[in-house]
């Protein structure tokens, strides 16, 4: 394994890398943090530019993959969101891609629709990074949520994870448990809603890799056991009917109470935004690392790809 293996690669799935492959992005991403902290910024990517083509909200994909390619010394276009783009007069998105393509190195792409990311990525030679593809797949958050993990334990391997909430339509989840199944964790358990399990064929491949799985709809059977406890948000632009989501947008909520039964070596992860799903008086606890470790992380793992596929 070497720094030039994802040379002009794409990254548009968890599923596309191997162990070694995420060993090395974290590596590189250990670098870059300690890059910010001498000097801020470099010129490595000096003369390269990177389209942020942004068609659904974000805060920190899009502003965290914006300073990484600026800490890098490189150029961006920045569309965050396309309504000022020809994409508003009915553009498809194999002509907007390859129209960015002709100025730019990289393309970053989010998109409402699941596999398209793929459509880009058939549409141009220019690498394309897939930053979220609407309920599919958000493989950078999944690797910048295995940084943040391996920076507290040094290791995944028997690790109890508990991935809660929207299971179904949340993206980070269906990454982070697809690079959790290249390792050996103690267990995975999914606690959701009924209504909002993890899609079956992700399960599948879950299951297929040995993890050991519990689902469960009960947060506060596997609280003292858990090792990571990950919460995310019920996507409400997600359902179809409102009513559903109302009744479910609240199932579990992290309260300074709930942090009573979690296990004191544990942390608390949530890949933001959170609606309520987190209690701000849980900022505190010291388990919880959204705010301090997990968000600055996106910055250097994305400084990690955006040099990893641009320098050769
Ligand atoms: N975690 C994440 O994808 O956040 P944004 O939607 O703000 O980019």
């Amino acid at each position: 394994m070497n720094d030039t293996m994802f040379f002009q690669r794409d990254i548009l799935t968890s599923d596309q890398f191997t162990k070694a492959e995420v060993g090395l992005i974290i590596e590189k991403a250990r670098v870059m943090r300690n890059l910010v902290a001498r000097q801020g910024t470099t010129d490595i990517l000096k003369g390269k530019i990177m389209t942020a083509l942004f068609y659904e909200p974000s805060s920190r994909t899009f502003g965290s993959f914006i300073a990484a390619m600026q800490r890098l010394g490189g150029g961006i276009i920045p569309l965050q969101g396309v309504v000022y783009s020809s994409v508003a007069k009915g553009e498809s998105l194999p002509d907007t891609v390859r129209t960015f393509a002709s100025f730019s190195d990289i393309i970053v792409l989010r998109h409402p629709t699941v596999g398209a990311s793929h459509t880009a990525a058939d549409a141009t030679d220019v690498p394309v990074i897939n930053a979220g593809d609407g309920p599919g797949e958000h493989p950078t958050q999944a690797l910048l949520d295995f940084f943040t993990i391996m920076d507290r334990f040094g290791k995944v391997d028997g690790l109890t994870i508990t991935l809660v909430g929207d299971l179904k339509n949340g993206r980070t989840v269906h990454s982070l448990l697809t690079l959790l199944s290249l390792y050996r964790p103690k267990r995975v358990n999914l606690v959701s809603p009924s209504v909002l399990p993890m899609p079956a064929e992700r399960l599948q491949k879950a299951k297929q890799a040995r993890i050991a799985i519990s689902e469960t709809d009960r947060l506060e059977e596997v609280l003292a056991t858990t090792d990571v406890l990950y919460v995310t948000r019920v996507q409400k632009e997600r359902f179809a009917d409102l009513d559903v989501y109302e009744r479910v947008k609240h199932a579990y909520v992290i309260t300074p109470e709930t942090m009573k039964h979690l296990n004191k070596n544990a942390i608390l992860m949530h890949p933001f935004p959170r609606v309520g799903e987190i209690a701000t008086e849980v900022d505190s606890d010291p388990r919880a690392v959204y705010l301090t470790r997990q968000i600055p992380n996106g910055m250097y793992v994305r400084m990690a790809l955006l040099s990893l596929i641009l320098c050769r």
